[in-house]
């Protein structure tokens, strides 16, 4: 058993320590957001997250997860520190290091014995070197420790299930010793025998941006198919299903829809076109999802506008699904930000509703109108626009639906509902690459 610290506890870093401290460690997560700290003392879970109250509550009442706004405490018990702070986009697509870099001297500083330090937020390939160089500079090269990256591959939504049952564990470290600390960590996973790639601190950093990138260009390119499929009368949904069948292809990431969010694809494959820039090499194919990315964006609010003949001024819309996916009440880059933006910015009142995450969009649109439930929302709406595919949204009755709404006109850029149902209850309707007429 290891005392370990994680250091930022936001959906990375909260999942992990309580993954940790289930796999029997004690774990304490660390926080300069002493509001987060104090809400999690209490037991209340600030983010959206299907399992984790059961898993973090499982664990504070075994002692083995606790959490604390004493960063450098926590540094110091620990054997093992895993940094899960935030890395946002900075400067020209670069990452932004800020928050890694600070907790690197914090740790420098802590430094009271032999440590592991392990990154497990998504750094550019050679911050594995400029954290060590900190650490060294700051401890004044008294004491030993090593590094390790053991990038994160979790998915918001299900990420306490990804994180327990991983596909794969990536550790990349220099030496044994940290390789076997490492495999102390995860060793309910060695048992599973969850395939573990041990390797070296770069090919480990460049792995995941290198999983990322693909999937981001799967997703625009099926985006770009059924665009095609639009213009052709062609259905993507049996495109991508016969698609899916061979092997070298895989079903998954087929699903098209209105361009990708969230707080890892579209900074991460910036970040990787960033890197290779950088190194001399080109990444056409990433630059391209990324372009494709936004004008994906930009056509759902051409298609909103399209189905009310470019005249929303005046006119009611419902959103319904704020966050990038379902299963998160996560909002950032979410193609929602941009049908909302587009929709105020052309005089049009808007009506907003997720099951999860209307508090996280309202603080990006203060004055955004929001409602507790569809039916609530699309009451009198001149146009019901479906972003993200929450099931409630799936099981919509389209009749309940006709009968609430002004104007039967619906945008579904999730592709959730039945066409034929659409079709008999007359809705003027269209979707992402399988509009019937
Ligand atoms: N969110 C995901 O699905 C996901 C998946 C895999 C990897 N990642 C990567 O993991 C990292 C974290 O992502 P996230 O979504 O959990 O971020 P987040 O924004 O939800 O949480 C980051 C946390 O770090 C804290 N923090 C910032 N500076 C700090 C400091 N100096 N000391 C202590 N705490 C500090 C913040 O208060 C915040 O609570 C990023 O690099 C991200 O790319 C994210």
């Amino acid at each position: 058993m290891k005392n370990i610290a994680v250091i930022g506890t936001g959906y990375v870093g909260l999942v992990s320590g309580a993954g940790i401290s289930d796999f029997g460690h004690n774990v304490v997560c660390a926080d300069i957001d002493k509001n987060k700290i104090k809400h999690l003392q209490n037991g209340e879970i600030p983010i959206y997250e299907p399992g984790l109250q059961e898993l973090v509550n499982r664990n504070v009442q075994s002692a083995r997860l606790s959490f604390s706004s004493d960063v450098n405490k926590s540094i110091e018990d620990a054997d093992v520190i895993f940094i899960a702070v935030g890395t946002p986009e900075g400067e020209n697509g670069a990452s932004d290091l800020t928050a890694v870099l600070d907790v690197a001297r914090a740790i420098g500083k802590n430094l009271n014995s032999y440590k592991v330090i392990c990154t497990k937020s998504t750094v550019p390939i050679g911050t594995g070197a400029k954290i060590s160089k900190i650490i060294n500079e700051t401890s004044n090269n008294l004491l030993e420790f090593d590094y390790v990256s053991n990038p994160e591959f979790l998915r918001e939504g299900s990420a306490v299930k990804d994180f327990l049952w991983p596909d794969r564990v990536i550790i990349g470290a220099s030496n044994v010793r940290a390789f076997d600390i490492m495999k102390n960590v995860y060793r309910p996973l060695y048992i599973n025998e969850t395939p573990v790639i041990e390797t070296t601190i770069e090919t480990a950093e460049l792995i995941k941006y290198a999983s990322n990138a693909f999937l981001s260009v799967k997703i625009s390119y099926m985006n770009e198919i059924a665009n095609m499929c639009d213009e052709i009368g062609a259905d993507v949904h049996v495109v991508s299903k016969a698609m899916g069948i061979d092997g070298r292809i895989s079903p998954k990431f087929l699903h098209p829809g209105p361009g990708f969010g969230g707080s890892c694809f579209p900074k991460d494959t910036k970040a990787l076109v960033s890197m290779a820039e950088k190194y001399g090499t080109n990444l056409n194919v990433v630059e391209s999802a990324i372009t494709a990315n936004q004008l994906q964006k930009e056509r759902m609010v051409k298609k909103l506008f399209k189905l009310l003949n470019n005249d929303v001024k005046g006119k009611t819309i419902a959103v319904l699904g704020l966050a990038f996916k379902a299963q998160t009440d996560d909002v950032r880059e979410s193609p929602s930000i941009n049908i909302i933006d587009a929709l105020i910015n052309n005089g049009a009142n808007v009506k907003a509703f997720d099951p999860a995450a209307n508090d996280n969009m309202k603080k990006l649109f203060e004055d955004l109108d929001t409602y507790m439930s569809w039916e609530e929302t699309v009451k009198d709406a001149d146009c019901v626009v479906i972003m993200t595919e929450w099931n409630e949204f799936r099981g919509i009755d389209l009749s309940k639906l006709k009968e609430l709404v002004k104007h039967p006109n619906l945008l579904d850029c999730r592709n959730i509902l039945k066409i034929d149902d659409l079709e008999k209850q007359g809705f003027n309707y269209d979707n992402v690459g399988r509009k019937k007429r």
